[in-house]
Formats: C-alpha cells, structure tokens, sequence
C-alpha cells in the first residue's frame, strides 16, 4: 500500500569494489561492509522481488487478463467523438465509471490500466477508482509513458518519451495504489522501416522504463507494439517481430530487468488491414508462437497480447487458439482496449438509460476473453445472450 518506507534500489546489487592496494585492515574493514550492506540488500531486494513476481503471476491467474483502459486524453476523445459524446474530465469519469462498477467482470479481470487522470479520479460511490479496482481485487495499473514522438534523425518513425521524472512519478503512483504500469513504444512498418535505429532507442527506452518500475516496486509491462494497420504480409510482420522482440529482449537484459518481475505485451503476428491475403486464425496462432518461442525466455510468467484494431471476436479466437496449442512456456492471455470496450462504448452511446445494456456488453468480452485465456472459448459464446 504506503511504500514511502521502502528505500529505491537500483536493478542490481551494488558491492563495493576492494582495490588492490588496500592495508589489510581495511580490506578487512571492506569485507565486514560488504557482508553487512549484501545481507541488507538482499533483504529489501528478495521482499520486492516477491511482490514484483506475486504480482506479475497475480496479472495472467488462470482465465483472466488485464483491461486497457488507459487511452490518453487525445485517445479518449476520439473513442467519445465516435458516439457523439463530448470528451469532457465528466464524461470520461462516467465512462470509465461505467466500465468498473460492471459486477462479476472482476471472474476475468485481474488488473486494469489507467491513464494518470483516472488514477487520481473517485468513482461515483466517491472512493477512488484504484481503491474501487483494490476492493473487488482488481489490481490498479498505470500508464507512465509520455507518448510516441517523431524520431529526431529517422522523423518518419516514432519513439516514445517520458523518462525524465519517471522516477518521481513512479513513486507518487504508487504511493496512490497503481502495482504494475505500461510503456508502449511504437514500431511502423514500410519498405524501408522499422531502422535499427528505430528498434534500438524503442528498446532501450522500455528497458529504462522497466528497470524504473521494478525499482519502485511496479510491474512493468513492456510493449512493443508493430503497428498493423500497413499492407504487409503476416511473413514480413513475423521477420519485423522477431527483430524488435530481440532487441527488446537483449535490452532488459543489460539493464538488470528481472525477467520474473514483468509482462510482455506484443502485437500478434498478423498481416497488416490493408493487406489483401488475410492470414486464417490457425495460421496467426501458429506463426505468433514461432515468433515468441525463439524470443521470450520462458522466464517472463506471462505475454498479454493487446488487440490492435482486430475485431473483438477475431482477437478472442486469436487467443483461444495459441492457448489450445499449448501447454506454453507462459501464460498467454490479454490486455485488450478496443476489442474489450468496443461493443460496451456503442452501447452506451452516453446515456444513463443504456449503463446496464453497456456493462453487459463489457462483461460478455470479458467472459469470453477470459474462457480464450483458458483455450475453452467456442464461437457458440457469441450468441448467448
Ligand atoms: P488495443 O487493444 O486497443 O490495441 O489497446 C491496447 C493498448 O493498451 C495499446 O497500448
């Protein structure tokens, strides 16, 4: 809860370095220091790491996943434009309201993304919304990345920024209830890019994030999102993938990430909308898993896909599907904006009459991505009522 207590501790164990020309006393006097400030910080190290992993594991528990309901005010405004709602700090609240106060969606949602104003938002019942999410034991995340930003040098690829005062920040977000956040980093794809240049500062960047989070006590989860909404084949987003996830990969490594500690959220292997072979949902599951399996150590406890403009239903089949090829070296579940809100935000369409059409809506996306979370998810579960 109140983690003012905790002392920062950096990604790796400091330990003094003895020189060599030392007096044997104060090598001496060097080992007792080492011993003593080693057992210490292990101490504090092995009780963040618990809650780092107990958290991280608590995310992909069986049959449920994360919503994302972090859509920035920009994002946000688009989603309201769509059903004619003006994008005031009210109708956000009562929208973001509506989604949670939707009784039994917690049986599916293990935790929820917000943006920093929902954070500090009440909920009608006047309790904040991180305590309403705390109470029905739903964990509170939070979205810390500032952004995708025109890549000075490569200006047509983005990277994304908000690392100054990210340690500050972690620490207030904390201290209001937020376990685990979300950096999103943005990787295009044309005939000429992703650059390396591109894959590396976008890796390097969630790295930094991510060493920041464990250090606060926060469980990153780490996305590297190959944007699909090009024309490229499921062959070209594969080899896109594969390179951004080693980057990724080679990155948290040098930065001291604890591997335990996070969540990976990629994009599916998929071919891009505008593409006119569309790949089967076989064929998405099976070049998907390729991808992951030679690049995410079996460390990582789960890889929570976000939906990316897929249709709702087709995102739900997507994961079914990779789950039933398993058993996996993770836990593969979801951490859905659009295919989780979509048929929820139409329903509401702003009006108070319509609430309750709306939670049905949500908890029906919630259900059945939770069942695809337990590869148990049949088509026949869009019909029931
Ligand atoms: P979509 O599922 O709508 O892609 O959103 C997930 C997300 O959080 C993107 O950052």
């Amino acid at each position: 809860e109140n983690r003012q207590g905790f002392t920062p501790l950096v990604g790796s164990n400091p330990t003094l370095s003895a020189s060599s020309g030392c007096a044997a006393q104060d090598l001496f006097a060097v080992r007792v220091f080492r011993y003593y400030s080693a057992q210490i910080g292990l101490e504090r190290m092995a009780m963040y790491e618990q809650a780092l992993i107990d958290t991280a594991k608590a995310l992909v528990a069986p049959g449920k996943g994360v919503l994302a309901a972090d859509e920035s005010t920009g994002t946000i405004k688009k989603r309201l434009d769509s059903i004619n709602v003006e994008s005031t700090e009210a109708t956000r609240q009562a929208y973001r309201n509506l989604l949670f106060t939707t009784e039994g969606a917690e049986q599916f949602i293990s935790g929820v993304i917000l943006f920093e104003e929902t954070l500090f938002q009440n909920a009608d019942n006047g309790t904040s919304f991180a305590r309403l999410l705390a109470d029905k034991g739903v964990i509170p995340g939070i979205k810390v990345d500032k952004g995708a930003k025109p890549l000075a040098g490569s200006p047509e690829e983005k990277v994304t920024e908000g690392l100054d005062g990210l340690r500050e920040r972690l620490a207030e977000y904390a201290a209001a209830g937020a376990r685990f956040a979300k950096w999103r980093g943005v990787i295009d794809i044309a005939d000429d890019q992703p650059t390396d240049y591109c894959i590396h500062v976008n890796a390097h960047a969630l790295a930094r994030y991510a060493a920041l989070c464990q250090e606060a006590g926060i469980v990153p989860i780490v996305e590297p999102e190959v944007l699909m909404d090009g024309a490229n084949s499921i062959e070209r987003c594969e080899e896109v993938t594969d390179r951004v996830l080693d980057a990724v990969f080679a990155e948290l490594k040098k930065q001291n990430v604890m591997l335990e500690g996070m969540l990976l959220k990629p994009n599916m292997v998929i071919a891009g909308k505008q593409c006119p072979q569309q790949a089967g949902v076989e064929q998405v599951a099976q070049a998907t898993l390729r991808c992951l399996k030679r690049r995410v150590p079996s460390a990582v406890p789960g890889i929570v896909f976000l939906s990316g403009g897929q249709s709702d239903e087709l995102a739900t089949a997507h994961l079914d599907a990779m789950n039933r090829m398993g058993p996996q070296p993770w836990k593969l579940s979801f951490s859905y904006g659009r295919a989780l809100q979509a048929p929820a935000l139409a329903a509401w369409g702003g009006k108070d009459e319509n609430i309750a059409a709306a939670q049905q809506a949500y908890l029906k996306r919630a259900r059945n991505n939770g069942a695809a979370a337990r590869g148990e998810y049949s088509a026949d579960m869009e019909q029931a009522a």
